[in-house]
């Protein structure tokens, strides 16, 4: 182990560390994104691939991911480059970084419009407009909200610049705290409203569309999904995870914080599943609705219960938060980059970086309107940069950190980094060496290849 520490700054403690990265990773990919596309995958067996990965692919990316981070105490290019170096190998690793670095630019130009949208319903659930609404209703209230370019411009721009703002005061208090609160407050309200879903009368068939494991209905391409997500939602593959870890104090246990943050995220997605699908059969709406699910689910369900509003307020609030804690994180690896090899101020980094990626989401939020026929691969441009950032950069991202970890990384820093006991080492370098390059290959190789 090292001692030193990232020109950033450090996290006061373990705790902030855990809090810090749990914070990036619980988002809008728990909350939003994977109901809808368990939803669109046929539920229960895409659930299952989906935990078999993040057990044994993401958490042992994570920890190659933060001991990488902390040992080099840099930022993802640089601290790839130095580790690979210190192993005798080339510099060229950094690359991966590089990558990373792209995925976080384009993922964050869709999260932005997503977070804006968040936004937007807090102000709609302030002002009572849906109170009483039907799911009809609901849904054509999303959908006039998508065709108003302007509307969603606002909201986009609004939370950029509160992404900025936090990015570019560093890793800092305000942020900490509101995390320390923000989190325990929305798993609370989470549970609230699965008290709610199971009384809609829909509580058993939301169950079994999440857990009855039927594998005719498992496709490779939603093996793809399932584990392009395993990715997206522990925020692997690009780097954040890594910067995290360079902030991290040296006396934290690499093995035991990965696996909290991973059981954090994969709880409050299973829970916001059992929340939502619920009140979607009660209402006899279409579980494959997409991405307007969570959005015309929650306020019909909210509509009726009482305190409805109270609670839609709230909820909306704190997934606007947890969107917002992961929206910083894509934005770091870049920034400390910036910081750390250009000699840049931090604010100026995060300004020049904000602005494009603000633009970026102006042609994201076109999708719905004016841009709506401008296509790559038959997808708009939301969809399209949602689809190759999850599916295809983060996950190859993913097994190049692998290989990276298994193969060039002399073992001694590894188990120096990991401090694990003899067999959970070797499971962990298995991992490393097979069990995740090849499961990201084999998946790949299917969706580049469908089978007939
Ligand atoms: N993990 C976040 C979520 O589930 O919403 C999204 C994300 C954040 C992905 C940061 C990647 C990342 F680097
Ligand atoms: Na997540």
């Amino acid at each position: 182990m090292t001692n030193k520490t990232s020109i950033q700054g450090s996290w006061a403690s373990r705790w902030i560390f855990i809090l810090a990265a749990t914070g990036s990773a619980v988002g809008l990919g728990n909350i939003w994104k994977f109901p809808y596309i368990t939803g669109e995958n046929g539920g229960g067996a895409f659930v299952l691939v989906y935990l078999v990965c993040i057990l044994l692919v993401g958490i042992p990316i994570m920890m190659a991911e933060v001991f990488i981070g902390r040992r080099a105490r840099k930022n993802p290019i640089d601290a790839l480059s130095d580790v690979a170096e210190e192993s005798g190998s080339s510099k060229s690793w950094g690359l991966i970084g590089l990558m990373g670095m792209l995925s976080g630019v384009l993922i964050f130009s869709f999260y932005s419009v997503v977070g804006g949208w968040v936004l937007y319903y807090i102000k709609v659930m302030l002002t009572g407009e849906m109170n009483g609404i039907s799911s009809d209703d609901a849904g054509a209230a999303f959908g006039a909200l998508l065709a108003d370019p302007a509307t969603l411009l606002a909201w986009h721009t609004l939370f950029s610049i509160m992404t900025v703002v936090v990015v570019a005061a560093g890793i800092n208090k305000g942020i900490e705290t509101a995390t320390r609160i923000m989190m325990p407050a929305l798993f609370v309200l989470l549970i609230i409203l699965l008290g709610y879903a199971m009384t809609t009368g829909g509580f058993a068939q939301g169950w079994n569309f999440m857990f009855e494991f039927d594998f005719s209905k498992l496709t490779w391409n939603a093996a793809l999904i399932a584990l392009g997500h395993s990715f997206f939602t522990l925020s692997l593959g690009m780097g954040t995870i890594m910067a995290y870890g360079s902030y991290m104090t040296k006396d934290a246990s690499i093995g035991k914080t990965v696996l909290a943050i991973g059981a954090l995220d994969t709880l409050v997605a299973l829970v916001a599943g059992l929340a939502i699908f619920p009140i979607i059969f009660s209402n006899g709406m279409d579980p494959a609705a997409g991405p307007g699910l969570m959005f015309i689910s929650l306020p019909v369900a909210f509509g009726q219960m009482p305190f409805g509003q109270l609670f839609g307020v709230l909820f909306f609030v704190l997934v606007g938060v947890a969107a917002w804690t992961s929206a910083i994180s894509l934005l770091e690896p870049t920034v400390a980059f910036l910081v750390e090899r250009f000699k840049m101020k931090r604010i100026t980094a995060s300004i020049g970086l904000g602005i494009v990626v603000w633009g970026l989401g102006i042609a994201c939020l076109g999708s719905f309107s004016f841009m709506s026929d401008v296509t790559f691969f038959g997808k708009n441009t939301f969809d399209f940069l949602d689809y190759i950032t999850a599916n295809i950069m983060l996950p190859l991202g993913g097994i190049f950190i692998a290989l990276f970890a298994g193969w060039i990384v002399k073992n001694k820093f590894a188990k120096d980094e990991l401090n694990l006991s003899d067999t959970v080492f070797k499971l962990w370098n298995f991992s490393m060496k097979f069990t995740a390059p090849i499961a990201v290959a084999v998946v790949l190789y299917f969706l580049i290849n469908p089978m007939k």
